[in-house]
Parts: structure tokens; C-alpha cells; sequence
């Protein structure tokens, strides 16, 4: 099988790392790719978002498999784009995509189909916005309804800060024409949970559980960031609780988008909090999460390929997925100011003493130098019998590596985002 993988993060590294362990893969490239995936795909440079440019190049290969990884490429319609030309896509076409790339669609699909969420308004109009805050209580969360690289979301401790959210996000193009449309919820309180699970567009099957901790600093202080760690198992889960979740949330959720005439099919990220009433979804994604997608992946047994297949056929129910035992942590290890200002172009350091996979995410070679060249810059993986040492394993890793300005939060795993919300 040939196959290329769309997108350059560490999300990207490990899905390639993935296929390059399935035996029925013979060729396979990245676009564009970075200095760790070089080392195991044929890196291809065109833009992630160039999607006319990325369809030629797929037809020109005749590749049989295109992955689609990140969310801007599935919300422009590279998959439709390359389906339309006979080449087999994995990844929801546009018109499903939009559960990400558009917050005020995913929270009407949830009300209209009953599944738990925060309650919500949608505004376009500043002085609507304002009194609805004025007649709600604190703290409440604002978010642009676009994309914004999980960047677009305000917890606001107060109405000013919060009517001061909006008028950056609508008056000031805060996030560009993302902030045109604001949505403005109710503040839900508990630890979070990544549920990431494959979708054939009529069945879903739940992967392991995962947990990103999207803060930058220590303790859940600073910015959010688009994940700075992420471990699994994400939470203790028992068998009902699991049934409660695929019950209210996950088989619902893939049911109204088939209702809609929007099948999804691909991966699906559940972003839940387990709040006191049950789990209700914070915000859906079209695809694997990241850092999310190297804590998981590693740890699945089934070929990757069988099940792509699977889902492209339809026949998802007839598959069974397997894990391997135990648990695993990912440190993501970032450009100092990430993500604010950062620089990027730093010489990387003790990447050969590494003894655990290390994913790249904003990497590039320069002569035979590898150097930081982005926000994210590695995810350093362990898997162990148990959390604790996984945990230990990483941070054992993460200790071997150096570059100028690094940052890295030091307790990944150990605290429970949201929970102090
Ligand atoms: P999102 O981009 O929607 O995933 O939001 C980013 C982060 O903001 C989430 O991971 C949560 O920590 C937090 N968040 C978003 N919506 C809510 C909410 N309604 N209540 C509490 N926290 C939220
Ligand atoms: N880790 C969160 C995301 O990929 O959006």
C-alpha cells in the first residue's frame, strides 16, 4: 500500500510511526512532514492547507491511501477533493468536519439531538451578547466559533472580563473571522476526558482513554495551548460508565450527523468533562487530537490499516480493535513564549540518548543539525505497567533533551484539568 499522511506535528509523527509498523504498508509519505518524520516517511513539501496542490500531487502518485490528519485540510474539503478524484481518503469530508470547525453547528446538533453539553447562546450582535452576560452568573465561557487552535476559548471570572472577550473576539478581530460569531456558555466544572474513537459513519469505537492537559504552565496556570502532555488511561472508568457514555454521547452523536446527511467517517475526538450530573461534551474534533494521538496510539495492537479499511468500507462493526495493557504518558516540549511569541531556528540536543520514542512536532533540519522550528517542538513518550512510571519514564526522557528556551510542564499526569475550575 502507498499511502500519504497529511500534516508535520507530533500527531502526524506518530500516526506515521503507526503505519510504518503495519506490514501491508510499503511506501509511505508525509506532507509536509518534519525532521522526525523524514526519518521514517518520504517528506513531500507542500502546505497541509494547500489542498489543490495536494490533490494533484495525489493523483499524479496514484497514492492508495491519503490519511488527512489535521483540522484545517478536513474543514476545506481535502477529502471530498480527493474522493472526487478516485483517490481513497481517510478523515470526515467537509460537511461532517464542521463539528469542529464550527462551535455554533456542533452545539446545535447537541441540542437538537439531546446529547449533554453546556447550555449556550450563539451572538452576532455585541449588545445582545452583553446583556445576556449581565443576566448570567460567573464565571462563564466565551469562545470564538471558529477554528482558533483551541486558543479561542475565554473563561471569564467576571462580566467584564467576559464582555471584554467579546468585544475583542467581534470588535477587535481578536481570532479574524473566527470571532464574528461568539458562543457564550455555561461553566462546567469537573476533570476533563479525551475519548478519541473511529467512526465508519454508523458504528463508533471508543479507543482508550486519554487526558491532554492544554495549559501551559504547571499547576493549569497560564494560556490555554493547543495540549502540552497527555497520558492514558485519562480516567478510572468502570464498564457502566463507559456503556453511559457511548449511550448518551458517542453513538448518539455519530447517529445525528448520519441523520443529518453528514456521515462521519474517520476519527472523532470526544472533549468531555465528568461533571457531577454525568459526562457532557465540552467540544468535538474531527480528528485525532494532539498531543492526545502519541499517548494512544503506541498502544494500539490492531494494524492501523485494517482499520482505515475498515471504516472506508463501512464494516467497522465487524472489526475487533486491540490495546496493549498498561499506561502512558507524552511531555510536550515547547518553544519558550509558546503560545505567545516564541523563537524558533535553536540547535536540539540529546535526541540520540532518548531510550523511549520521541514524536517531532516543530522540527527541521538545518545542514545535519536538527533545530526547533515551531510552537510545539517534541513529545517525548513512555508506556509502563502503570501511570507513575510512565510518567517517570517520559520525564526521564524529556531530562536527556536540550534547547535553548525550552519549556515543559513538569506535572503531566499529575493533575486533573478543570477539576479546580
Ligand atoms: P475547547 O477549545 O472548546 O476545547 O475549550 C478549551 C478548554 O476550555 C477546554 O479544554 C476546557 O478546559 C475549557 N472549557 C471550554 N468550555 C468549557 C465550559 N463550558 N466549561 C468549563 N470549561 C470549559
Ligand atoms: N489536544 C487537543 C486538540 O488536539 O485539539
Amino acid at each position: 500500500m502507498k499511502v500519504l499522511v497529511i500534516g508535520g506535528g507530533g500527531r502526524e509523527h506518530a500516526i506515521c510511526w503507526k503505519l510504518r509498523n503495519s506490514p501491508k504498508v510499503t511506501e509511505l509519505y508525509c506532507a509536509p512532514g518534519n525532521a522526525g518524520i523524514a526519518s521514517i516517511a518520504t517528506t513531500v513539501p507542500i502546505r497541509a492547507t494547500d489542498i489543490d496542490a495536494l490533490t494533484a500531487y495525489a493523483v499524479k502518485e496514484q497514492f492508495d491511501l491519503v490519511f488527512v490528519a489535521p483540522d484545517d485540510p478536513l474543514a476545506l474539503g481535502l477529502v471530498d477533493r480527493l474522493s472526487e478524484a478516485g483517490i481513497r481518503a481517510f478523515g470526515p469530508r467537509a460537511n461532517a468536519a464542521v463539528i469542529e470547525s464550527s462551535k455554533a453547528f456542533s452545539k446545535e446538533l447537541m441540542r437538537k439531538y439531546n446529547i449533554p453539553t453546556a447550555a449556550y447562546r450563539t451572538f452576532t450582535d455585541v449588545d445582545a451578547a452583553f446583556s445576556y452576560i449581565d443576566s448570567q452568573p460567573v464565571p462563564i465561557v466565551i469562545k470564538a466559533d471558529g477554528l482558533a487552535l483551541g486558543k479561542g476559548v475565554i473563561i471569564a471570572k467576571t462580566r467584564e472580563e467576559a464582555k471584554s472577550a467579546v468585544r475583542s473576539m467581534m470588535l477587535e478581530g481578536a481570532f479574524g473571522a473566527s470571532g464574528a460569531t461568539v458562543v457564550i456558555e455555561e461553566c462546567m466544572v469537573g476533570p476533563e476526558l479525551t475519548v478519541l474513537a473511529f467512526s465508519d459513519g454508523k458504528t463508533v469505537v471508543p479507543m482508550i482513554t486519554s487526558r491532554d492537559h492544554k495549559r501551559a504552565l504547571d499547576g493549569d496556570l497560564g494560556k490555554n495551548t493547543g495540549g502540552m502532555g497527555a497520558v492514558t488511561p485519562g480516567a478510572v472508568l468502570s464498564e457502566d460508565d463507559l456503556r453511559m457514555m457511548n449511550e448518551t454521547i458517542f453513538a448518539p452523536t455519530i447517529e445525528a450527523l448520519r441523520k443529518e446527511n453528514r456521515p462521519f467517517v474517520g476519527v472523532i475526538y470526544f472533549g468531555l468533562m465528568l461533571t457531577k450530573d454525568g459526562a457532557k461534551v465540552i467540544e468535538y474534533n474531527a480528528r485525532f487530537g494532539d498531543p492526545e494521538a502519541q499517548a494512544v496510539l503506541p498502544l494500539l495492537k490492531t494494524d492501523l490499516t485494517d482499520i482505515i479499511e475498515a471504516c472506508l468500507d463501512g464494516t467497522l462493526a465487524d472489526l475487533s480493535i486491540e490495546w496493549y495493557p498498561g499506561a502512558s504518558c507524552c511531555v510536550v516540549m515547547a518553544s519558550g513564549g509558546y503560545p505567545e511569541q516564541y523563537r524558533t531556528g535553536y540547535a536540539i540536543n540529546g535526541l540520540e540518548d532518548v531510550e523511549t520514542l520521541v514524536f517531532h512536532a516543530g522540527t527541521k533540519f538545518e545542514g545535519d543539525q536538527i533545530v526547533t522550528a515551531g510552537g510545539r517542538v517534541l513529545s517525548v513518550y513512555a508506556a509502563a505497567n502503570n501511570l507513575d512510571e510512565a510518567i517517570e519514564k517520559a520525564y526521564e526522557g524529556v531530562r536527556k533533551i536540550s534547547f535553548q528556551d525550552m519549556h515543559f510542564r513538569t506535572d503531566i499526569g499529575r493533575t486533573l484539568p478543570g477539576a479546580d475550575l
